[in-house]
């Protein structure tokens, strides 16, 4: 039994942002951070694991072999808000999702992660530069001809990187309203378990039925290279679509958030916008590109792991079998590594930022983001200098029910 709490002082966790600071982490949360570097959080369920409130103690957990990602084991804080725990509060036993490698330890994460990461590297990413800038013009082109005001999600956000991570994959992008609306359900932390699960069966359906056309006839694509895999025997055909499934949401739902979320950000700050619209330094686009994943964060329900052995956290014995949370929207915030951190300041040094994790799991698909977001931030305010809001800002629908921070539509006008 995870040593639920005989107080009922444990705050819950995730906790509520204030409804006029959409960008900054919730209150509550920033204020332990300055009480202490590691607490107790309860979940929905009834369990009360750790949350890593500092930087320096995140990323040392994040990088740690004790602390494991394998969503089977003991104290692996649920990510969901539906999950219930029985009335003893005994955790469940849960099953493996079958969502790839993310939620997996090494070795078997690092052979399976292995197999796809040719096509992440950077100079593989710099080679794909100049169609993606075609996809941003062409994507820009066709919302200046059609109506005003136009959903910038819509419009932009989200098929730009759903383009590039279909072709990458060897997914055709025509299936886009599908494959958007099961990843959609998947990132929900307010579905049932069932719902979630048809999603992902859908998607592993649908994926297994593309490799398998690609065993008949491969590609020039991430997919088909794994076909390869699957007939010399070094992975199973599920397990195939299952890494692909991981690809496609990983790749798609991600930086689309962070293109909508960030032009509101922009718009709400517009002496910072200013300063991608007036600058050709590539230099400060790719800074603009590290400081607006610092600030906004979008993976915000923070980095769950379980801890397979006794170790020290933060002065706090962590006990094996419990569960840990580091919290790493509020570590991009810690005032002992990023002085002023509320300010939105697209000069500043922020490259050392943990919105794409830390350890063994950092995001695997880093490169590619930061360039998908030096093209977008480079063209996008330039191209439409007027570019403006056309809603109330109390009236955007903000993703606070979704694993991914961002905004469910964004009306924009110029
Ligand atoms: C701005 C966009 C993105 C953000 C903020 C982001 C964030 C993250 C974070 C925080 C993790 C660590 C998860 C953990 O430690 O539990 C992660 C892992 C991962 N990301 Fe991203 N990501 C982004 C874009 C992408 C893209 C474009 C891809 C391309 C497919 C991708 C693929 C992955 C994969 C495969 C993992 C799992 C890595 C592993 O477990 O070894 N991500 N991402």
């Amino acid at each position: 039994m995870t040593d639920t709490a005989e107080t009922t002082d444990i705050p819950e966790y995730p906790m509520e942002r204030a409804a006029k600071c959409p960008f900054n982490p919730p209150p509550k949360l920033q204020a332990l951070q300055e009480e202490t570097p590691i607490t107790r959080v309860r979940l929905s369920d009834g369990s009360t694991p750790w949350l890593v409130t500092g930087y320096a103690d995140q990323k040392a957990a994040l990088a740690d072999p004790r602390v494991s990602s394998d969503v089977t084991r003991k104290g692996y804080p649920s990510p969901r808000a539906t999950d219930q725990f029985d009335t003893d509060g005994e955790q469940p036993e849960r099953k493996d999702p079958g969502i790839g490698f993310i939620l997996m330890d090494d070795p078997e994460h690092a052979r399976l992660r292995r197999m796809v990461t040719a096509p992440f590297m950077i100079k593989r990413i710099e080679a794909m530069r100049p169609a993606v800038q075609k996809i941003a013009d062409d994507l820009i082109d066709a919302m200046l001809a059609g109506p005003n005001p136009a959903d910038l999600v819509e419009a932009f956000a989200l098929p730009l990187p759903s383009l590039v991570i279909s072709d990458l994959l060897g997914v055709p992008y025509a299936d886009h309203d599908f494959f958007q609306e099961n990843s959609k359900v998947i990132i929900n932390t307010e579905v049932t378990e069932a719902q979630r699960n048809g999603a992902m069966g859908n998607l592993v359906g649908y994926l297994d039925n593309l490799v398998g056309e690609k065993m008949k006839a491969p590609g020039d694509d991430l997919l088909s290279g794994l076909v390869g895999r699957v007939e010399n025997g070094e992975l199973t055909r599920i397990g195939a679509a299952q890494i692909g499934m991981l690809l496609l949401i990983a790749g798609h739902e991600t930086t689309a958030n962070m293109i909508a979320l960030g032009t509101l950000a922009l718009l709400e700050h517009p002496d910072q916008l200013k300063l991608l619209q007036e600058t050709d330094d590539p230099k400060l686009v790719a800074s603009a590109v590290e400081e607006l994943l610092r600030y906004l964060h979008i993976t915000h329900n923070g980095r769950r792991r379980a801890v397979l052995e006794d170790m020290e956290i933060g002065g706090q014995t962590v006990k094996a079998g419990e569960g840990l949370i580091m919290a790493n929207d509020i570590g991009n915030r810690d005032p002992r590594v990023f002085a002023d951190p509320d300010r939105l300041d697209l000069t500043r040094e922020a490259r050392n930022h943990v919105a794409f994790g830390f350890g063994v799991h950092q995001c695997l698909g880093q490169s590619l983001a930061r360039m998908e977001l030096q093209v977008v931030y480079g063209t996008l305010y330039k191209r439409i200098p007027t570019l403006a809001l056309a809603a109330d800002m109390a009236a955007i629908p903000f993703k606070h029910d979704a694993s991914v921070y961002g905004v469910y539509e964004l009306p924009v006008t110029w």
